[in-house]
């Protein structure tokens, strides 16, 4: 049985040097692989949108999907750290919307929950009601629509907003913040100037640990995108496994005496 990792782990982590290992999971088979390989945080990231339901944005996904993601990873993760995303429309509008939102989730197993965005008053509100909350700063896909694309955020002068919405979240409570698709030297400037643990993706290698989407680890996404690297075939393999299974059954040769009651 593993370390069980908790929010003050990841400033622990931040003091010792130690890298922050996040990675996506959206049910209790993935979790539990996830927690088996050590990971320190299992994010049920609301790109389960993208993986699991087909949608080409994050915007589709709802309140009650979240937290049905949520209750099932639950089931498989001890160890890591289990954050939750906020999906659009569940927090924005106010913060009693925001803390009743992040209320949902964690009833349905979540020990944090991630938001989207500069919502400084939000976090503080969700700290006081006892909710751990990380940030999400940079690209942020339930804004494409504003962004115009999935396109990097804070190149040149436009970084120094970056910082300053890193300082603000420091300042609301919240434990940790992932950057993505930022400059790496941004993404630098940003952990050297706040102290909270940054968790990048397409931000570099200066941040205090790295999250990645699950499928985009086991290559099962059909892309392979600059800020990802698959660490297995997973959509050879699993193709592979089901064509000799279709092959056995057309020739007989499965089920054998074996498989038989
Ligand atoms: O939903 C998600 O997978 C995320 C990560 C990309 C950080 O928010």
């Amino acid at each position: 049985m593993g370390k069980r990792v908790t929010v003050p782990s990841l400033r622990a982590m931040r003091a010792s040097g130690e890298r922050i290992v996040c990675v996506t999971a959206y049910d209790a088979t993935f979790g539990a692989l996830a927690d088996l390989a050590g990971v320190d945080v299992v994010l049920v990231g609301d790109s389960v949108a993208n993986t699991l339901l087909g949608l080409k944005e994050t915007v589709g996904i709802g309140l009650p999907e979240m937290a049905h993601h949520v209750r099932a990873t639950r089931a498989g993760v001890t160890n890591a750290l289990l954050v939750a995303d906020l999906p659009f429309g569940s927090y924005g509008a106010s913060v009693a919307q925001a803390v009743e939102s992040a209320v949902t989730l964690m009833k349905a197993g979540a020990e944090a929950v991630k938001l989207e965005g500069d919502h400084p008053e939000a976090v503080a509100a969700c700290v006081r009601a006892g909710i751990p909350v990380m940030g999400h700063l940079g690209f942020t896909p339930q804004s494409v629509n504003l962004f115009g694309g999935h396109k990097v955020q804070g190149k040149g002068d436009a970084g120094d907003a970056i910082v300053k919405q890193a300082q603000r979240l420091n300042d609301s409570g919240a434990i940790g913040v992932v950057l993505e698709l930022i400059p790496a030297a941004l993404a630098e400037r940003v952990t050297r100037e706040v102290d909270l643990p940054t968790i990048g993706i397409g931000a570099g290698a200066g941040c205090n640990g790295q999250v990645q989407v699950l499928h985009d680890v086991l290559g099962l996404s059909e892309r392979v995108y600059k800020h990802a690297k698959p660490y297995m075939t997973g959509r050879t393999a699993i193709v592979d496994a089901l064509q000799a299974y279709a092959d056995e059954v057309r020739s007989g040769s499965f089920p054998s005496e074996a498989n038989a009651s």
